[in-house]
């Protein structure tokens, strides 16, 4: 069969490439779209802080794609099997072939969620001063690496962190930055090397396979493991097929192996790689997964579960296997892609070439004449939600840290995230998103800033709560009214 046909995309006879739902919706979720002046009053009561308000006042929950990709029939049909067992369940039996299927690792450790995988990684591996070089930290893996004494030490190519490139694999890791980084800090501080498949922090982009083969060279040398993070490995690997001329005509199951092949430890968020709820590590190699192994009835549950329902468990296995469908992995990087070249014609700033996981909104261009210490990602996050209902995620300054001085370490880039889960919107609802965000573009001058007035000192961007700068929210609101009537 020729891959390449598998594509969602679809040329219309009056022009233009649109990328179709290759799927039908049986099971649906009533929606509500309150009037402004009642999202005025949700986002103030939310601390301006989109992960605080309730669903009952979100209209597209655009929040994350982590435990809201739609699951499909076969997914559901598969929980009715679930074989119920503290022990020895045979759902778990069917969920280490799917992973020696797809991932082609034969050793396999179940844990709740990600950030599980990455509390068990982190402790076993990871001493204090050791540094874990990686194309790019998430959140809470730099959390986990830090509590354990670690720091780490991304090494992207600049143009990871420009909005606007024509670089296909912006997610790549500076080869020639991993090897001064081994040279000065000697290879013995240096546990592992960890990629980060559609890199999340950056925009979703993705690295090549001949980054990975690059990589996977000076971690052999100096005998230095390396560690996929793999949750969004099914989007990398579509892009791999899409903008790396030697994958062109293979099929989505061959990328996710060779990827997985070059790498000694792999672990993975399924509330994202299986549309399902979980996660785990897998390896081939018997020493890292004997040092391991202890840890996960400790903090986890037994090792046929590993924290999931067993529902959960049947349902990754069967989540897994569709990620090789190439219908299913496309769905959403090819929404994100038009969305992404919508906004850009535009005018509106955004993370190019579009990546995995959402759209992703450059709010420093955006929103200029907001100061960086006025938390422009989370302006833009606050002001969306109020003229939209649309619910994004601040990816910015707020869901960085403080430095030892108590100041704010500014962050790379400052974005709203606007995540696209797998197979829940429709077009038209992209439309609508697409709509709001460019007025609110034409208004931009009208958007402030935003302090804190709750800082939790962990994780800050959970549960801290923000007040407007001034009465910017208001003038806002007054604007929609004068634009857009009695419409919602
Ligand atoms: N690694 C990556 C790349 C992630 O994107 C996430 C979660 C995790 C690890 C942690 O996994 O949530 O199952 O514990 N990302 C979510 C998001 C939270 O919204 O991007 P988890």
């Amino acid at each position: 069969m020729d891959n390449s046909k598998n594509s969602t995309t679809i040329r219309f006879f009056e022009g233009g490439d649109i990328p179709i739902e290759q799927h039908k919706v049986r099971i649906v979720q009533k929606l509500f779209l309150r009037p402004i002046e009642e999202r005025l009053e949700a986002i103030t009561k939310a601390g301006n802080n989109t992960f605080l308000l309730s669903t009952k006042d979100v209209f597209l929950d655009m929040l994350t794609d982590s435990g809201t990709n739609a699951m499909s029939d076969n997914q559901v049909a598969a929980m009715m099997q679930a074989d119920d067992a503290y022990a020895g369940s045979q759902s778990y039996v069917r969920l280490e072939e799917s992973i020696l299927e797809v991932f082609n690792k034969k050793y396999f450790l179940p844990v709740h969620q990600g950030r599980a995988a990455e509390n068990i990684i982190s402790k076993v591996f990871i001493k204090p001063g050791d540094i874990i070089p990686m194309n790019y930290h998430f959140t809470t893996t730099k959390e986990h690496i830090m509590i354990n004494g670690g720091t780490v030490e991304e090494i992207y190519f600049d143009e990871a962190i420009t909005i606007k490139t024509d670089n296909p694999f912006k997610g790549n890791l500076d080869i020639r930055k991993l090897q001064a980084l081994i040279d000065k800090h000697g290879p013995e501080k240096i546990p592992f090397i960890r990629l980060e498949a559609s890199t999340n922090l950056i925009g979703g982009q993705p690295f090549s396979m001949q980054n990975m083969r690059d990589v996977k060279k000076v971690a052999d040398k100096y005998k230095i493991f390396l560690l996929l993070d793999a949750s969004l490995i099914g989007e990398n690997a579509y892009f791999i097929k899409k903008r790396e001329p030697e994958y062109k005509n293979a099929s989505i199951a061959k990328i996710l192996k060779d990827m997985c092949d070059i790498c000694d430890l792999v672990y993975f968020s399924s509330r994202k790689v299986s549309s399902t709820r979980g996660g785990g590590i897998a390896t081939n190699r018997i020493d890292l997964f004997d040092k391991m192994k202890d840890l996960v009835p400790l903090f986890e549950g037994f090792f046929t579960y590993g924290g999931m329902s067993i529902r959960e468990v049947e349902a990754m296995a069967v989540g897994l296997r569709e990620t090789t469908d190439e219908t299913v992995i496309a769905q959403s990087p090819e929404f994100i892609k038009f969305a992404v070249e919508t906004l850009d014609k535009a005018g509106v700033p955004v993370v190019m070439p579009a990546g995995g996981l959402g759209c992703h909104i450059d709010a420093k261009g955006f929103l200029s004449h907001v100061p960086q210490k006025e938390y422009p990602a989370g302006a833009l996050a606050s002001a969306f939600y109020l003229i939209s209902g649309v619910r994004g995620m601040e990816r910015g300054t707020i869901s960085s840290i403080r430095d030892p001085q108590g100041s704010d370490i500014l962050a790379d880039v400052e974005l709203l995230r606007l995540a696209f889960p797998r197979r829940v919107f429709t077009l038209s609802q992209v439309l609508y998103t697409i709509d709001r965000m460019k007025w609110l573009y034409k208004n931009r001058n009208l958007v402030g800033g935003l302090k804190f007035y709750e800082e939790p000192p962990v994780l800050r961007f959970f549960a801290g709560k923000l007040s407007p700068t001034s009465d910017w929210q208001k003038k806002l609101v007054a604007k929609f009214r004068q634009d857009f009537g009695d419409s919602l």
